[in-house]
């Protein structure tokens, strides 16, 4: 039985009927749908609408259809309803008979859907941020391991200077922290009760919508009814947000499958995560790097999907808005599933603690050390950087490093130079000597590396709460 069959005389086109409904991927939405029924069915009773008999009547019949969708997902999946609204309204009618019809009293499914999915994206914000808090625990886990070990940092990927190991797996946590803040942000927006708000005009009798918004645990209740029924803003926003983690989770992936290759050789592939070739009985590629770089691709199109879906919507419902969901599944699973294998990976990589120092001691990586030697000893550090230059250029004719050459040979270029120089461009001396907040001097690593502890601590402890 439709829902709204009274007006029409012939029935649907079949392939129209099957094109047009969202049960097949609405019905993950049946614990918010229950829920925000249960909320309303209350209010119903606040406002005189239904008895207090009626009530508990329709409440055991949720409570029913709950229970039973749990132990019987087959039973749910089976069902030819057009969408989640539609399948509660089926069984409550069922179980209860026409009573259940009573909860639909000043309810669209305008507004149900609408709350619905503002249930489902705070689940998701609280489920996503634990799964950020896994993931930076690792790197920061790994960081912790990696102490004192060395690696090039570089620009325009070509090696510029030496950083802690450590300091660099911190970078990532650090975009990681960011994602998490800025779906705590978005919730905020998402924070917000649409029910009440009826089909487009607001409900036509007196809800206590307080009420329905602390039952449903929203900060707010909208403040206009075309607005509630219609906004998408909180789901884009929130796409939005998964945007940011699928782009920092790509970024992590590319720098472990290029460090993976025998060109960097920084980390060796966990069996666990890789795959072999078919063809080339050697290979062991990362394909759960490239996967998650991949994957980015349809967490940003979900985004855009949405934003142009919304573009030129004309107020208040239009089933262009049925449209949101698919994308927004798919992106909240796919973040989710690519954050919990990241975590896994980067738990089950190997260093090559031998091979990252030994590339930080080559290719001229202390000549940043070298001119600020000269700077120290009053050289403008114009001037410094050129004579380190052509040191350089020396040293690349002669086979040499900066630290091979010897004070005469320095002394060509700058006599500023003294027998302390070959201490400041050691490596020790020339992490050391990035001594300043954020630096990658050890000492101003091991201190990051605490805040990171107690930070992500935080963020645990926030997404538990919420959860
Ligand atoms: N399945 C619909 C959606 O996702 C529910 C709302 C339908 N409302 C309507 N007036 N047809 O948008």
């Amino acid at each position: 039985m439709k829902m709204w069959a009274g007006r029409f005389r012939e029935p649907l086109e079949p392939a129209f009927e099957r094109w047009q409904r969202s049960f097949p991927f609405d019905q993950r939405l049946l614990p918010e749908e229950l829920a925000a029924s249960r909320a309303y069915a209350r209010a119903l009773e606040q406002a005189g609408a239904l008895s207090g008999e009626e009530t508990k009547t329709i409440l055991g019949g949720l409570e029913q259809i709950g229970k039973k969708a749990a132990q019987e997902p087959a039973w749910v999946a089976a069902s030819d309803a057009e969408d989640v609204h539609h399948f509660v309204e089926l069984r409550l009618i069922e179980l209860v008979g026409d009573l259940g019809g009573k909860l639909h009293t000043g309810r669209s499914r305008n507004e149900q859907i609408a709350t619905d999915l503002r249930l489902y994206v705070r689940k998701q914000i609280s489920e996503t941020r634990a799964r950020l808090a896994d993931l930076i625990e690792a790197f920061v886990a790994r960081a912790g391991e990696l102490g004192g070990t060395a690696m090039p940092a570089y620009t325009h990927l070509q090696r510029a200077e030496p950083v802690l190991a450590a300091h660099w797996l911190l970078a990532y946590a650090e975009m990681f922290f960011r994602d998490a803040e800025r779906l705590s942000d978005c919730e905020k927006r998402v924070d917000v009760l649409p029910l009440g708000a009826g089909a487009v005009a607001g409900a036509p009798l007196a809800l206590d919508r307080q009420a329905m918004a602390r039952a449903l645990r929203f900060a707010r209740v909208s403040a206009n009814s075309l607005d509630a029924t219609n906004d998408r803003d909180f789901a884009l926003e929130f796409l939005h947000g998964l945007g940011f983690v699928a782009l920092h989770l790509s970024r992590w992936a590319e720098e472990m499958a290029l460090f993976a290759t025998s060109e960097y050789g920084f980390v060796r592939l966990p069996d666990r995560y890789a795959t072999g070739s078919s063809a080339m009985p050697q290979k062991k590629n990362p394909d759960a790097m490239e996967l998650l770089r991949g994957k980015t691709g349809r967490v940003l199109g979900a985004a855009t999907a949405l934003s142009v879906m919304l573009k030129g919507l004309p107020l208040a419902y239009n089933k262009d808005l049925q449209e949101s969901q698919e994308p927004l599944f798919d992106a909240a699973d796919t973040v989710l599933g690519s954050l919990e294998m990241a975590a896994g990976f980067l738990r089950a990589i190997e260093f090559d603690r031998e091979r990252m120092p030994a590339a930080a001691m080559s290719g001229f990586l202390n000549a940043t050390a070298a001119a600020g030697y000269l700077a120290a000893r009053g050289v403008p550090f114009r001037q410094a950087h050129a004579a380190v230059g052509q040191a350089v250029v020396y040293c690349l004719e002669k086979g040499k490093t900066l630290e091979a050459l010897t004070l005469d040979e320095l002394r060509k270029f700058r006599p500023e130079f003294e027998k302390d120089f070959y201490e400041a461009v050691k490596l020790e001396a020339a992490l050391a000597a990035h001594d300043v907040e954020g630096g990658t001097a050890p000492a101003r690593v091991e201190r990051a590396l605490a805040a990171a502890r107690e930070r992500v601590a935080a963020l645990r402890k926030e997404a538990d709460a919420n959860a």
